[in-house]
């Protein structure tokens, strides 16, 4: 790279980083954008003139009285919200499905039958799950990049930047006593820091059955018209200081600082509205060259390799429930992506993503080149394009590596079998027994036989596709079973100690590692690992260092052309985001007509008791029957009633999302978000309002479900609901 040093030089001269500390744009009212709380001062204008009643700093505060103390980072990947003065949570039942797993068996089973604490004694601990409040959001990019010389590599420079990172860290979590995490935001332009507390003894306290809160199952999914229960609830246990605490049966229910209100009035097209959670992560200002490594690798690699993975697997546990309980919640994770990828690949084709990226790009090289203040500006794309042109190899292979060899899972077990060889090489205090908990872990959702037919399908594919990265012990492996697929996977589980937990047993025993040496497992693992190694990772390795300051200087670049005319959010990275618009349907594909609100008579309409995705249980139906709806029903059509089920709105979310609280103007709770529509499902990419829509179930279905159909009205006393 020539040219590179050198205009990253000019750019530290020009000192444009004072340009990105706020906007003064007008606002416009499409809806894109997911905010910083703290920031949303700047928006307070036109969110009033939106239909926002309260003031935003009810929405966010420093002082510890904002409504963010009520959204939670629920696990590791969702969003929840506290709903009553006793720590009540509410998220999807999709987020808290891991969790139930770990808590199901053949004898106890709650995607079946669902699960409903009568009284706070019966609520069921989850080891493992953690609940995160974010007390606090503060702009630090000032003590993170100040000083840094023209002369410093870009190595250095992370260099130093970790170290103020660590040393900024440690001096918040001392002065605050809250943990403290320092992120970028705009590609590096700006950091915050997060202060946050995390409690640990949550517990299950209610979850529709499966015909509920999977209602639709991968048909339905990412798509409208939806009538999933996507819900579940868990409180939050302290200590008796108030604090968070490991689990202990006396425990109290956490008194939180804030929880939402809930509004049992509904609401109606064209009503504000506000969704607050953690979206994960966007690629909104990429260029068209990196848009490309995604729709013409990744997307369609990861497709290809999953719907075969998701063929076998599927059959395995339509034959077999107890296959069912081990692979449920694995196989949702990975059919999710595999759909939303494909409405991704759809979306971007079907609105022009890259025609309009490179409109955009031909634009901002005009300015570019003519921009004196930013002379290396005009380096940017050209450098950008050729950098990502010369990974395109490497990431194909990468793709077929993890989506295909390391697809099985007894292959990607690799990692946990090293660690016992470490264990059993230099003997550590309790690291023997923890090596062996994570094996069990692994044995009690792991099937040899779904995972032996899986090889012999997934190795095909592995050889005709990424013949280059096929490595020599995989020819022999071949070779030696006469170029038979099956047979070779039969060879492999049959003698490998990991495919069977009696025989792991006896290898732990005799703790002999010549014989994990030895073990055919093992061996694939670290054949296809050396290539990666050797021929993959640094090419990977080499491409993140030299994209990451292009990309941190063009996103610079592009909020110093256009920051005038347009607000930019800065991309989804996981931290706390205030998104807002309005209630809006959408005019799906398909044979539905315009809609933005969908209730049980749709539910009953979907019925098909032969089909497990849609059946409707029985005691819904009996409900229905009954009209049994309690508070929770609205009209329909004229002389009847019955009870709201989903909505869309024009909010901007993405994965992580699921879960978050769905607000009205007041802050109120009207729903919670679970999902976006096919048309849409390239947001994370690109935006479009006129096809973008979230999708939340309405809070009156919840209670609904909660009261009639779990028979848990108890909990409805601690809420405050609204009219
Ligand atoms: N698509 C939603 C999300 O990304 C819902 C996923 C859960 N539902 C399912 N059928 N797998 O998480
Ligand atoms: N269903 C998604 C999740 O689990 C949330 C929403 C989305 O990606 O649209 O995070």
């Amino acid at each position: 790279m020539t040219g590179f040093q050198g205009f990253r030089n000019l750019f530290l001269k020009t000192g444009i980083l004072a340009l990105m500390v706020g906007f003064c744009a007008p606002f416009s009212s499409a809806k894109e954008g997911m905010w910083l709380p703290p920031k949303l001062k700047l928006h307070a204008n036109d969110m009033r003139a939106e239909g926002l009643e309260i003031p935003v700093d009810q929405l966010y505060n420093a002082n510890g009285t904002g409504l963010n103390n009520a959204v939670v980072l629920f696990g590791r990947g969702c969003t929840g919200e506290i709903i009553s003065a006793q720590g009540l949570v509410l998220t999807n039942h999709h987020c808290g499905y891991g969790s139930v797993q770990r808590l199901s068996s053949m004898q106890n089973d709650y995607f079946a039958a669902g699960f409903w604490a009568k009284k706070k004694s019966e609520e069921l601990p989850c080891p493992g799950l953690t609940v995160t409040f974010v007390r606090k959001m503060e702009n630090v990019t000032d003590k993170i990049t100040y000083d840094l010389p023209d002369t410093l590599s870009e190595s250095s420079r992370n260099e130093v930047i970790n170290i103020r990172v660590h040393a900024l860290e440690k001096g918040y979590k001392l002065s605050t006593g809250l943990d403290a995490s320092i992120k970028p935001f705009y590609e590096g332009n700006q950091y915050w820091v997060i202060l946050t507390e995390t409690y640990r003894d949550i517990r299950l306290v209610g979850f529709p059955p499966n015909g509920i809160g999977t209602f639709g199952g991968d048909t339905d999914n990412w798509m409208w018209p939806r009538h999933t229960g996507d819900f579940s609830l868990f409180r939050v246990y302290a200590g008796t200081d108030g604090k968070p605490a490991d689990y202990n049966k006396d425990n109290k229910p956490y008194q939180p600082k804030q929880f939402f209100s809930i509004s049992t009035s509904g609401y109606k097209e064209g009503d504000f509205a506000m969704v607050y959670g953690f979206p994960a992560i966007t690629r909104e200002y990429i260029s068209q060259s990196q848009l490309r490594l995604i729709t013409d690798i990744q997307d369609p690699i990861r497709i290809e390799l999953r719907t075969k993975k998701l063929d076998v697997w599927n059959q395995a546990m339509k034959a077999d429930r107890d296959v069912f309980l081990k692979y449920t919640s694995k196989r949702a994770g990975l059919a999710n992506g595999w759909k939303k990828w494909q409405g991704e690949l759809r979306g971007l084709r079907l609105n022009k993503v890259a025609d309009k990226k490179e409109e955009q790009e031909f634009a901002f090289q005009a300015w570019a080149n003519s921009e004196s203040s930013l002379p290396y500006a005009r380096y940017l794309l050209p450098e950008i394009q050729a950098t990502t042109s010369a990974v395109r190899q490497a990431l194909r292979a990468e793709e077929y590596i993890r989506e295909g060899a390391l697809g099985i899972e007894l292959i990607a077990q690799g990692p946990a079998m090293e660690k016992l060889l470490e264990a059993w090489r230099k003997p550590k205090p309790d690291e023997l027994k923890k090596v062996h908990d994570a094996w069990v872990g692994f044995y009690k959702n792991y099937d040899p036989a779904t995972d032996e037919k899986l090889f012999s399908v997934l190795m095909p594919a592995f050889f005709e596709d990424a013949p280059h990265y096929v490595p020599a012990e995989f020819y022999f492996g071949l070779r030696a079973n006469n170029g038979d697929y099956v047979r070779w996977a039969r060879h492999v589980f049959g003698t490998s100690a990991f495919s069977s937990e009696a025989r792991f047993n006896a290898l732990l025993a005799s703790a002999d590692s010549n014989r994990l040496l030895a073990d055919p497992a093992w061996q694939l693992y670290h054949a296809i690992e050396n290539i990666r190694k050797q021929q993959v990772l640094p090419v990977l390795a080499d491409y993140a260092r030299r994209i990451q300051p292009l990309n941190r200087l063009y996103m610079a670049a592009q909020l110093a052309k256009d920051s005038a005319q347009r607000a930019f959010f800065p991309d989804a990275n996981f931290s706390l985001r205030l998104s807002y618009g309005h209630i809006k349907g959408i005019d799906p594909d398909g044979p539905a007509g315009y809609s933005w609100q969908t209730n049980l008579n749709g539910v009953i309409a979907k019925d098909q008791p032969s089909v497990e995705e849609f059946r409707v249980p029985e005691k819904l139906k009996l409900l229905y029957e009954k009209k049994d709806y309690g508070r929770w029903s609205i009209p329909y059509h004229d002389t009847d009633r019955t009870v709201p089920v989903a909505f869309l709105a024009d909010l901007h979310t993405s994965g992580g999302n699921s879960g978050s609280p769905v607000l009205n103007a007041k802050g109120q709770l009207i729903g919670t978000n679970f999902d976006r529509v096919w048309e849409g499902t390239m947001s994370d990419l690109y935006f479009d309002p006129s096809v973008c829509r979230n999708i939340s179930v309405d809070i009156r279905y919840t209670l609904f479900i909660i009261e009639k159909f779990g028979g848990a009205g108890w909990l409805l006393k601690e809420m405050n609901l609204v009219k």
